[in-house]
């Protein structure tokens, strides 16, 4: 839920008052292009729908007129009110061409290059980005027919969101579910993403407050959400980096098109960013990892009644940020509550940072566990920028325009604490 929240954000950002060509096909999920097309329009986008002859035998035409208020196209000979060639016309406006549920037959004919109807027509005529979200049977699935239709259209640039493995409408078990509605849309913002500035890029990004264990049942842990970390790989993969995502434990699911790297300790973690940052162009250190664990941890659970008072001794977590060195460009998080500017330059300039993010936890609505965030930006050169509240998927973006900024300029911290060589 959370983590629709997020897309949803970006969603709204990237698809306002673009057309979509959204292609419906002959699949049993036909049903669930309904949802999609009703949500693209929320979204702000415009609509056009494309249907196969097969696909009209599960929803009708008159679904989604009533939902993009636009004419549902079924025939390509059927001549519009406004004449023009609606296959060249589609095609052409169309700033993305999604295919959901995109059925084996339409794989096939798309890898043959077949166009015989005004789906495929468009598809083959157009300029835009074609997305393909495949439903079927898991047999059909698996055929080696289908997968390499699949692979060869792969490698002509068509993006794919897999379908899911769960129960089929065939009765069987396996993978062919039409992927999630929000996984659609996911994918359909990142194709519209006009920004590709981090392409090329390796961006880690660290999620989540640690859990230091006690006990095999109780940790000393903090508040922290993981929601900004998760916004930040988010927007990375979005602006065409090749993100690792390296999390503490969180409610929130893994982002597609991201590599999740799952831990529970700050030793956990540190191990984890000391491997992905030794290729990495980028760190970003949203988590919160433990400052301190426990000395000892009982193998054990503790029981209640087996002593009168407990005494928690804590040794000191090593600072991950500050461990890392190598030419990369290294952006802090700082949670004050109190002298932010002075505190969090402090914090920068001791962790010989690039970029820190500070944050005023006591502000209404900003830092742990919402879903905004007021903060404050300050870079190794001094420069401050304070942004008003915003959702976090839209601080994630401010936050890597200063890090595309930060590549473009080159090292800051040169020879700093021997950092950069
Ligand atoms: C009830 C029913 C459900 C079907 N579901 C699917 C499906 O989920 N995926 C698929 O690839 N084909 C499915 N088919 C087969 C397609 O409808 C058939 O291959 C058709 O030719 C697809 O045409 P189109 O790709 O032009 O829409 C289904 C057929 C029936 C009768």
């Amino acid at each position: 839920m959370w983590r629709f929240r997020y897309v949803w954000d970006n969603i709204e950002a990237m698809i306002r008052n673009k057309t979509v060509l959204l292609g419906v096909t002959g699949s049993i999920a036909a049903y669930k292009a309904v949802d999609l097309a009703s949500k693209l329009v929320q979204a702000g986008a415009n609509v056009d729908v494309v249907m196969t002859r097969c696909a009209t035998e599960f929803v009708t035409p008159l679904s989604f007129t009533s939902i993009t208020h636009r004419p549902t196209v079924t025939d390509m000979f059927e001549v519009p009110d406004d004449f023009e060639i609606e296959h060249i016309a589609l095609a052409q406006r169309a700033n993305v061409v999604v295919i959901a549920p995109a059925t084996a037959n339409i794989i096939a004919r798309l890898a043959a290059g077949i166009a015989d109807d005004m789906l495929t027509c468009a598809v083959l005529a157009t300029r835009a980005p074609v997305i393909l979200a495949p439903a079927m049977n898991v047999n059909m699935w698996e055929n080696r027919i289908t997968q390499e239709n699949l692979t060869r259209l792969r490698a002509r640039g068509f993006k794919m969101v897999e379908p899911v493995t769960g129960p089929l409408a065939c009765g069987s078990q396996g993978k062919g579910r039409l992927a999630d509605v929000e996984d659609i849309l996911t994918v359909i913002s990142q194709a519209l993403r006009a920004k590709t500035d981090l392409a090329g890029k390796r961006v880690v990004v660290s999620a989540g407050g640690t859990q230091e264990p006690i006990d095999p049942v109780r940790y000393v842990g903090n508040r922290s959400s993981g929601k900004m970390g998760f916004a930040l790989a988010e927007a990375a993969r979005d602006r065409a980096a090749e993100v690792t995502l390296i999390t503490a434990p969180t409610a929130l699911d893994d982002p597609i098109g991201v590599t999740v790297v799952r831990v529970d300790t700050t030793l956990q973690m540190r191990d984890a960013i000391a491997r992905a940052a030794a290729r990495a162009d980028v760190l970003i250190m949203a988590a919160a990892p433990a400052d301190f664990r426990p000395a000892a941890v009982s193998g054990s659970k503790i029981k209640k009644e087996s002593t009168a008072r407990m005494d928690l001794h804590l040794v000191p977590n090593p600072d991950i940020i500050s461990e890392v060195r190598g030419n990369l460009i290294k952006v802090g998080f700082a949670a004050e509550s109190e002298d932010l500017v002075r505190n969090a330059t402090a914090k920068l300039k001791k962790k010989s940072l690039d970029l820190i993010v500070a944050n005023n936890i006591t502000e209404a609505q900003s830092g742990f566990g919402t879903d905004t965030n007021k903060v404050t930006l300050i870079d190794s050169r001094g420069k401050i920028e304070a942004l008003p509240l915003l959702p976090k998927s839209e601080v994630a973006h401010k936050v890597l325009d200063k890090v595309v900024a930060l590549l473009s300029a080159g090292p800051t911290n040169q020879g700093r604490n021997g950092r950069r060589k």
